[in-house]
């Protein structure tokens, strides 16, 4: 059976610098050679820290130091690191956005935390709400161990915030005195308009955790991720690392690829994206315009699709499955895994021909699965 590959968000597998990185593993294995031997240690490979510092500090306009990056096994280690280090014990909350990433949600709900969605709009997390909340959770004696937000291209909405409210956010945290992790897993998978700089970059006051990654802008397989974060935070996050270190391998081979050549590749990939992100849009136009919204995002790799309220949405799994489209459903990002009318389409992986044929079929499931429509019609 065909499949229609709008799961999960990974980006163009064409564009994978398969032959680039074969040459640079060879160089980074003949350079690191019996350094193999050692464990690279809580901070890891120090080439890849040089690397992402300047990649931070290039997109940011703001110095940043290798000394305050910790590489990581991808952006997750980060997401769960930051809550092992900061939270006080199970029960503690955890305020994020209303809907946010499900494996953040899978595991701060592990870790035993008590999530406390804020609502969103297009510009994400609502900052007044946000207020409201931490007042609120002050006032009930259960202070947050952090806000988790996801400023830019949210998972899954696409929605990037916008720099006022970021200063207004970064307002309301300082007056709480509340930690917040930044999560910018997508920075960089950019396609058009101003980047609104990171919350470190606007406040280098503000206690913050920044999570970001190498999974999106060449591939999860490499599991390399990295913080950024200042003492005394810093020393926090060490402190809960117990595993010796990331693969100094993967990361020598990402330092050799990416020293030159970051924002070519960026460049090529976003362009890839920005092509099958425009297609979707003509197809969701063409097929679904009539009964369903989405969002207009500018970067990241997620499209949040509204369908008309009477769909049942167990109907509509089955008829995706048979049909072999494959998409999120929204009550996976939501805080409290509500049943909402949303699901998640993920253009990054499939092929534009994937998107013309597969957002046809995911239309007729759409329309057979709304109430009132037999079976077999
Ligand atoms: C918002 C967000 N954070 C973190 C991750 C984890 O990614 P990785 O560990 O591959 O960097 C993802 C993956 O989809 C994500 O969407």
């Amino acid at each position: 059976m065909r499949i229609y590959d709008f799961g999960s968000g990974r980006t163009d597998p064409g564009s994978f610098p398969t032959a680039e990185l074969a040459e640079a593993a060879r160089q980074a294995v003949l350079e690191l050679g019996p350094e193999l031997v050692k464990y690279p240690g809580d901070m890891g490979h120090l080439g890849l820290r040089q690397v992402m510092a300047a990649r931070e500090a290039q997109r940011e306009g703001v110095a940043v130091s290798p000394e305050h990056i910790v590489l990581t096994n991808g952006s997750m280690q980060g997401v769960t690191l930051a809550a092992e280090a900061l939270m006080r014990g199970a029960g503690d909350v955890i305020v994020t956005e209303e809907y946010t990433y499900s494996g953040t949600i899978g595991a701060y709900r592990g870790l035993g935390a008590r999530l406390v969605g804020v609502p969103q709009d297009e510009q994400g997390m609502d900052v007044e709400a946000l207020d409201r909340t931490l007042v609120q959770l002050q006032r009930q004696g259960t202070p947050p161990a952090f806000v988790y937000t996801l400023t830019t291209y949210q998972n899954p909405t696409g929605a990037v915030m916008s720099t006022p409210r970021r200063r207004q956010l970064i307002e309301v945290a300082k007056k709480h005195q509340v930690i917040v992790v930044e999560d910018n897993c997508y920075g960089d998978v950019h396609f058009e308009g101003p980047v609104p700089p990171a919350l470190y970059a606007l406040d280098p006051e503000l206690p913050s955790v920044y999570l970001c990654s190498l999974s999106k802008i060449l591939g999860p397989g490499l599991r390399l991720g990295y913080i950024l974060a200042r003492p005394p935070l810093l020393e926090r996050l060490l402190d809960r690392r117990y595993d010796g270190g990331n693969s100094a391998l993967a990361a020598a081979i990402c330092a050799t690829f990416f020293k030159d050549r970051l924002w070519a590749h960026v460049a090529h990939t976003n362009a890839i994206l920005k092509e099958k992100r425009d297609t979707l849009f003509a197809a969701l136009e063409e097929h679904l315009g009539d009964i369903c919204t989405w969002t207009r995002p500018v970067g990241g790799m997620f499209l949040w699709v509204g369908f008309p309220p009477d769909v049942d949405q167990q109907k509509l799994a089955a008829l995706a499955a048979e049909r072999g489209v494959i998409y999120a459903r929204g009550s996976a990002f939501h805080v409290r895994n509500e049943l909402v009318p949303f699901l998640r389409l993920a253009f990054g992986f499939c092929s534009l021909d994937d998107i013309r044929e597969g957002i046809p079929v995911l239309g007729e499931c759409i329309r057979q699965a709304r109430a009132g429509v037999l079976a077999d019609a």
